[in-house]
């Protein structure tokens, strides 16, 4: 099974982009996702794929419709819920509730946690807490649980100052079920850490880059960066990533 996972992208709609063209920055990841000897068995989107300051989706469409892998969409805190559903739901068993799913990829099945909340912050409540228990109680297949929010510290005080409403629930969750993976987007560089047993990490941008700050002392912002997508392959029980960088 190999899944690529694309995340925060950025679309905007009035070509006000703050560093490189995201638009562009997309098709070039799709054209290498399609020049791949071996094909992704799923192309997940974890979150951000317009910016907040685009109105809605018909400007992200038809970019995305030409995936060559069978695409699975997750909102990020910039998407707009009831719009992304118009968008995306054709043929996506999304839970009515919220904008999670369950794919099965090969063997092995992919759920999609939307992890913003009504507010916008990042997290999951005790509904979709409930939710994911549940699916993972009625599955022995290996689990990669894919997510906007990083649901670990990154030890980057900007995205850790909010928190995950949320995240010691789902460790106890996790340690219990057959999750081989977690990925996850939002904060524009790539991240990993062991956290509740399991490598979980977060995807770099598509889009814009964001400034790095381990003390919180310099200013968060975009910033120019080489865009990026990851590729998960999974043996048997293991799930091997790569970086592909489009520098
Ligand atoms: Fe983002």
């Amino acid at each position: 099974m190999l899944i690529a996972q694309l995340s925060d992208l950025h679309l905007r709609d009035d070509g006000a982009d703050p560093c490189h063209d995201p638009v562009e920055a997309t098709r070039r990841a799709l054209e290498a996702i399609a020049a791949m000897e071996r094909l992704p068995d799923a192309i997940v989107i974890t979150g951000d794929i317009i910016d907040r300051t685009a109105k809605g989706y018909a400007h992200v469409l038809p970019f995305l419709k030409d995936a060559p892998a069978p695409l699975f969409a997750l909102p990020g805190n910039h998407d707009q819920s009831a719009e992304f559903r118009l968008a995306f739901g054709a043929g996506m068993a999304y839970h009515p509730e919220h904008l999670s799913f369950v794919q099965p990829v090969g063997e092995a099945l992919l759920i999609g946690l939307d992890s913003t909340m009504p507010d916008g912050s990042g997290g999951l409540d005790s509904p979709r807490l409930a939710w994911l228990a549940s699916v993972l109680a009625q599955t022995r297949r290996p689990v990669i649980l894919a997510m906007h929010h990083p649901p670990f510290p990154t030890l980057t005080a900007h995205l850790d100052r909010p928190g995950f409403a949320g995240a010691a629930e789902l460790a106890e969750i996790v340690t219990k079920a057959p999750v081989c993976r977690i990925i996850a987007g939002h904060s524009h560089r790539a991240i990993q850490t062991c956290w509740a047993g399991v490598l979980a990490s977060t995807a770099p941008a598509i889009g814009h880059a964001l400034s790095l700050s381990l003390t919180g002392q310099t200013p968060h912002r975009p910033m120019p960066g080489p865009p990026g997508f990851d590729l998960h392959l999974l043996q048997e029980d293991r799930v091997v990533s790569h970086l592909v960088s489009l520098a």
